[in-house]
Parts: structure tokens; C-alpha cells; sequence
């Protein structure tokens, strides 16, 4: 298992062991799989170039502090190029999304969470947030970030299988709990919420309203999802690899310098120390193409979304929200309960087969078109999609040949 050592040293076997699955990994998963994981994306050879870079190994402490009675304004030296290298990307993020502050350095999307709920909400707040059974994500349950932080979770109840908001049930809560904030963001996201709405009533009571985008920040800042800062949220933050083609990595973005104030604080000693400098000039890259390509990207994952979930319910799955059409966002979802119904199997079954036929599908019935629509996919490349799905999954047939030439026709990156 992971990190259970065994006395023997490690050796040349170990490393060539090393080096063979990494290759064996990148092989796969890079060129003969079509990934369809909701969560995940490609970057550009640019962006990997900036992760391989001598930047993967320095400090930088831009701080002013006092060190032996000697001003400083940064704990390091060597550092002249990369406090201008993370100034660059911040400034990048704040206008994608469209707010004056941004932190760059949160080293995942989690820890984003983490750098916005721990120096805003005080120990023993309340916060609102959407709980997994409603296609929340797993960090905001009782036993995980809340416990962690010392906060008290509320459940921010959805609605159906596409999870909608119901306004009136929301500010009935907002008004009877008086909870310090509101965390919107899902894992399982097809529609936006009526956010500008959720805020008024949200700041009416006092509450911050704390935007989690992880998963949409790509169609966000392509100008197809939601703006959160400009409808009303008061910090947007989350994870920089899903829609967002960059680095794994976080961010985070205000449009109130007093809320920056108080995060960037935390990021220092806190939450992080060094913020790998590599990550972040990737990020940089990454932000930069998406100011170039936004909107054609984040449009063209929609669109792929929309027909990849019409053509899977032709083939038929059973894909939710079909009267709604479907999806406005990058994944497809199924009604795990109506799978097992129809077929025998339920999505994690699912995904086990078709992995076995080079489809890579979630666990957990979601499918995403951000990596597809990288490498090249549109909109009429989903019917094929789909049916190698339902012949990979449903009826059980080898179709690795055919998940292998189609790659072979979508091998070099797009939008980049
Ligand atoms: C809504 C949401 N927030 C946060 C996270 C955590 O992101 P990361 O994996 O970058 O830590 C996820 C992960 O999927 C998520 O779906």
C-alpha cells in the first residue's frame, strides 16, 4: 500500500520498475484511453514545459520582514524573476474573473477551500454548503473540511436529479440559521444557480457568499458558466485543472480588498509556505490562453457536453435532465438507480468495464468533455462516442481497436 517501506534498499530494480510505469501510465492514459473523466484536462506543452522547469525547485518568500535589524522584502534571494512571474498570473486570474485581488499560491483546489474558509470564518461558525448526496462535494461533509477548521456545517438541500436550487427554501434558511456564509459550488454540476438572487438574500443577512468553481472555472472564465464576482459572490475560488486546462493547483479571486487582506494573511505560514513557483508560471501560461481562447473553448465544451448526452440517451443510457437539455456545463450525468433498473449495473460497474475497453469514465455515473474537446472533438464526433460507450458498456464488446484509431484521429492538442 501507499508508503509502507520494505527494509531492502531500493535499487536499480526499483528504478527501472519506476521508470517503466510511468512510461506504461503515459502510454495509456496520454495516448491510446479517451478520457471522459469530468475532473481532469489537458495542458498545453507550454504549460508542461513551465512544470518541468528550474522553478520546480526554488523559494521565494516575498515578505516584508525584519531579519537581524535588516529590512527585507523577501526572505530569499535568487528570486528576481519569480515574485514578477506570480504577479503576472495573479493578474491574469483577477481578470478572468473579473475581481481586483487573486492568490495564485493555493496548492490545490481543496486547499483553496482551506485558505478562504479557515481566515474568514471564525472557529464555531456555521456555513451553508451542498452536501454529497445532493452533488456536493465530498470536503464540505461534517467529518471532513468543517471538523478540520472547527466549523459547523448546514446542509444546502438541492433538488432533483439535475440538483436545482429552490430561492425560497434557501432564504427561509438563510433568514431562520444566520449563517456566517454560504458555500455554492458543486462536484456534480450541470446548471448555474441563480446566484445574483442567493446573494441579495445571502448579504441581507449578513452572510458572506463564498463561490466554489472548481469545477466550472474554465467555462467560467470562457464566459459560458456563471460570473460569480460580477452576480454577487464575495470570494470565487477552486481548483486550476478541471475546465481550467493549467497545472493542478488552486486560486482564488475577490473583488474586496478587506477579504484579501485577511487570506492572504493565512496563505503565509498558515496554510502553505512555499507555493511551487513551477505550478504557478504554468498557471500563468494557462490563464493566458485562456484570456486568447476562452470563449472558444468554453462553448465548444458545452456544446460537446450537450450532444455527447443526447447521443449517450439515443444509445440508451439513462441520462439526466433531458427536458432541462441536458447539461449546461462540461459533464453528463446518469441515473445510477435507473442504470441498475435497465442493466444489470450500476455506474461503477460501468466504469470498470469500459476502462477495461480504454474509456475512462467516473466511478460515480459523470462523464466530462473538457479533455475530449481538447484533443479535438466536436459536436458530430459524439454520436461515435457514445456508441463505443454503449457497445463497450452495454453489450460488452471489444472495442479497443476503434477507441485506438479514433485517438489516433484526435492526438494533437487543440485551443492551445
Ligand atoms: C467542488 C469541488 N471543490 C473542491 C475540490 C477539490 O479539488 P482538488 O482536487 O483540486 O483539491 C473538488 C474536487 O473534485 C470539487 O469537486
Amino acid at each position: 500500500m501507499a508508503g509502507q517501506g520494505q527494509a531492502h534498499k531500493g535499487g536499480k530494480d526499483e528504478e527501472a520498475r519506476l521508470r517503466e510505469l510511468v512510461a506504461k501510465h503515459e502510454r495509456w492514459r496520454a495516448h491510446d484511453c479517451l478520457n471522459l473523466l469530468a475532473s481532469e484536462n489537458l495542458s498545453s506543452p507550454t504549460v508542461q514545459r513551465y512544470l518541468a522547469s528550474d522553478l520546480s525547485r526554488r523559494y521565494t518568500l516575498p515578505l516584508a520582514q525584519t531579519l537581524h535589524g535588516e529590512k527585507v522584502d523577501n526572505g530569499y534571494a535568487g528570486t528576481r524573476f519569480t515574485d514578477e512571474i506570480e504577479a503576472l498570473a495573479a493578474r491574469s486570474a483577477s481578470r478572468l474573473l473579473h475581481g481586483r485581488y487573486a492568490s495564485v499560491r493555493p496548492l490545490s483546489g481543496h486547499v483553496a477551500s482551506m485558505c478562504v474558509l479557515a481566515p474568514l470564518l471564525p472557529r464555531g461558525a456555521r456555513y451553508l454548503a451542498v452536501q454529497p448526496d445532493d452533488g456536493g462535494y465530498d470536503g464540505y461533509a461534517p467529518g471532513f473540511l468543517p471538523a478540520v477548521l472547527g466549523h459547523n456545517v448546514l446542509p444546502l438541500p438541492l433538488h432533483g436529479l439535475t440538483h436545482r436550487a429552490d430561492l425560497d427554501e434557501i432564504a427561509t434558511l438563510l433568514h431562520r440559521d444566520r449563517p456566517e456564509a454560504i458555500v455554492l459550488g458543486q462536484s456534480f454540476v450541470l446548471f448555474p444557480y441563480p446566484l445574483r438572487e442567493i446573494a441579495e438574500v445571502a448579504h441581507e443577512v449578513g452572510a458572506l457568499v463564498l463561490y466554489d468553481a472548481s469545477h466550472v472555472l474554465g467555462l467560467t472564465m470562457g464566459g459560458e458558466f456563471q460570473d460569480p464576482l460580477r452576480e454577487g459572490a464575495d470570494v470565487a475560488f477552486g481548483s486550476t485543472h478541471k475546465t481550467l486546462f493549467g497545472p493542478q493547483g488552486g486560486l482564488l479571486v475577490t473583488d474586496r480588498e478587506d477579504l484579501f487582506q485577511q487570506m492572504d494573511a493565512a496563505l503565509t505560514w498558515r496554510i502553505l509556505d512555499n507555493a511551487h513557483w513551477n505550478r504557478i508560471a504554468g498557471l500563468g501560461q494557462a490563464l493566458l490562453e485562456m484570456e486568447r481562447i476562452g470563449p472558444r473553448y468554453a462553448s465548444t465544451v458545452v456544446a460537446n457536453s450537450r450532444a455527447l448526452a443526447k447521443a449517450m440517451d439515443e444509445e440508451g443510457f439513462p441520462v439526466v435532465g433531458k427536458s432541462e437539455g441536458y447539461t449546461a456545463s462540461h459533464q453528463v450525468h446518469l441515473d445510477g438507480a435507473e442504470m441498475r433498473r435497465r442493466y444489470g449495473i450500476g455506474p461503477a460497474g460501468l466504469a470498470r468495464r469500459l476502462e477495461e475497453q480504454d474509456l475512462i469514465i467516473d466511478l460515480v455515473g459523470r462523464v466530462g468533455t473538457a479533455e475530449a474537446t481538447r484533443l479535438g472533438l466536436r459536436p458530430r464526433d459524439m454520436p461515435k462516442v457514445a456508441g463505443l460507450l454503449r457497445q463497450a458498456g452495454l453489450d460488452r464488446k471489444d472495442v479497443r481497436r476503434s477507441v485506438r484509431l479514433l485517438r489516433r484521429r484526435f492526438r494533437s492538442m487543440t485551443f492551445t
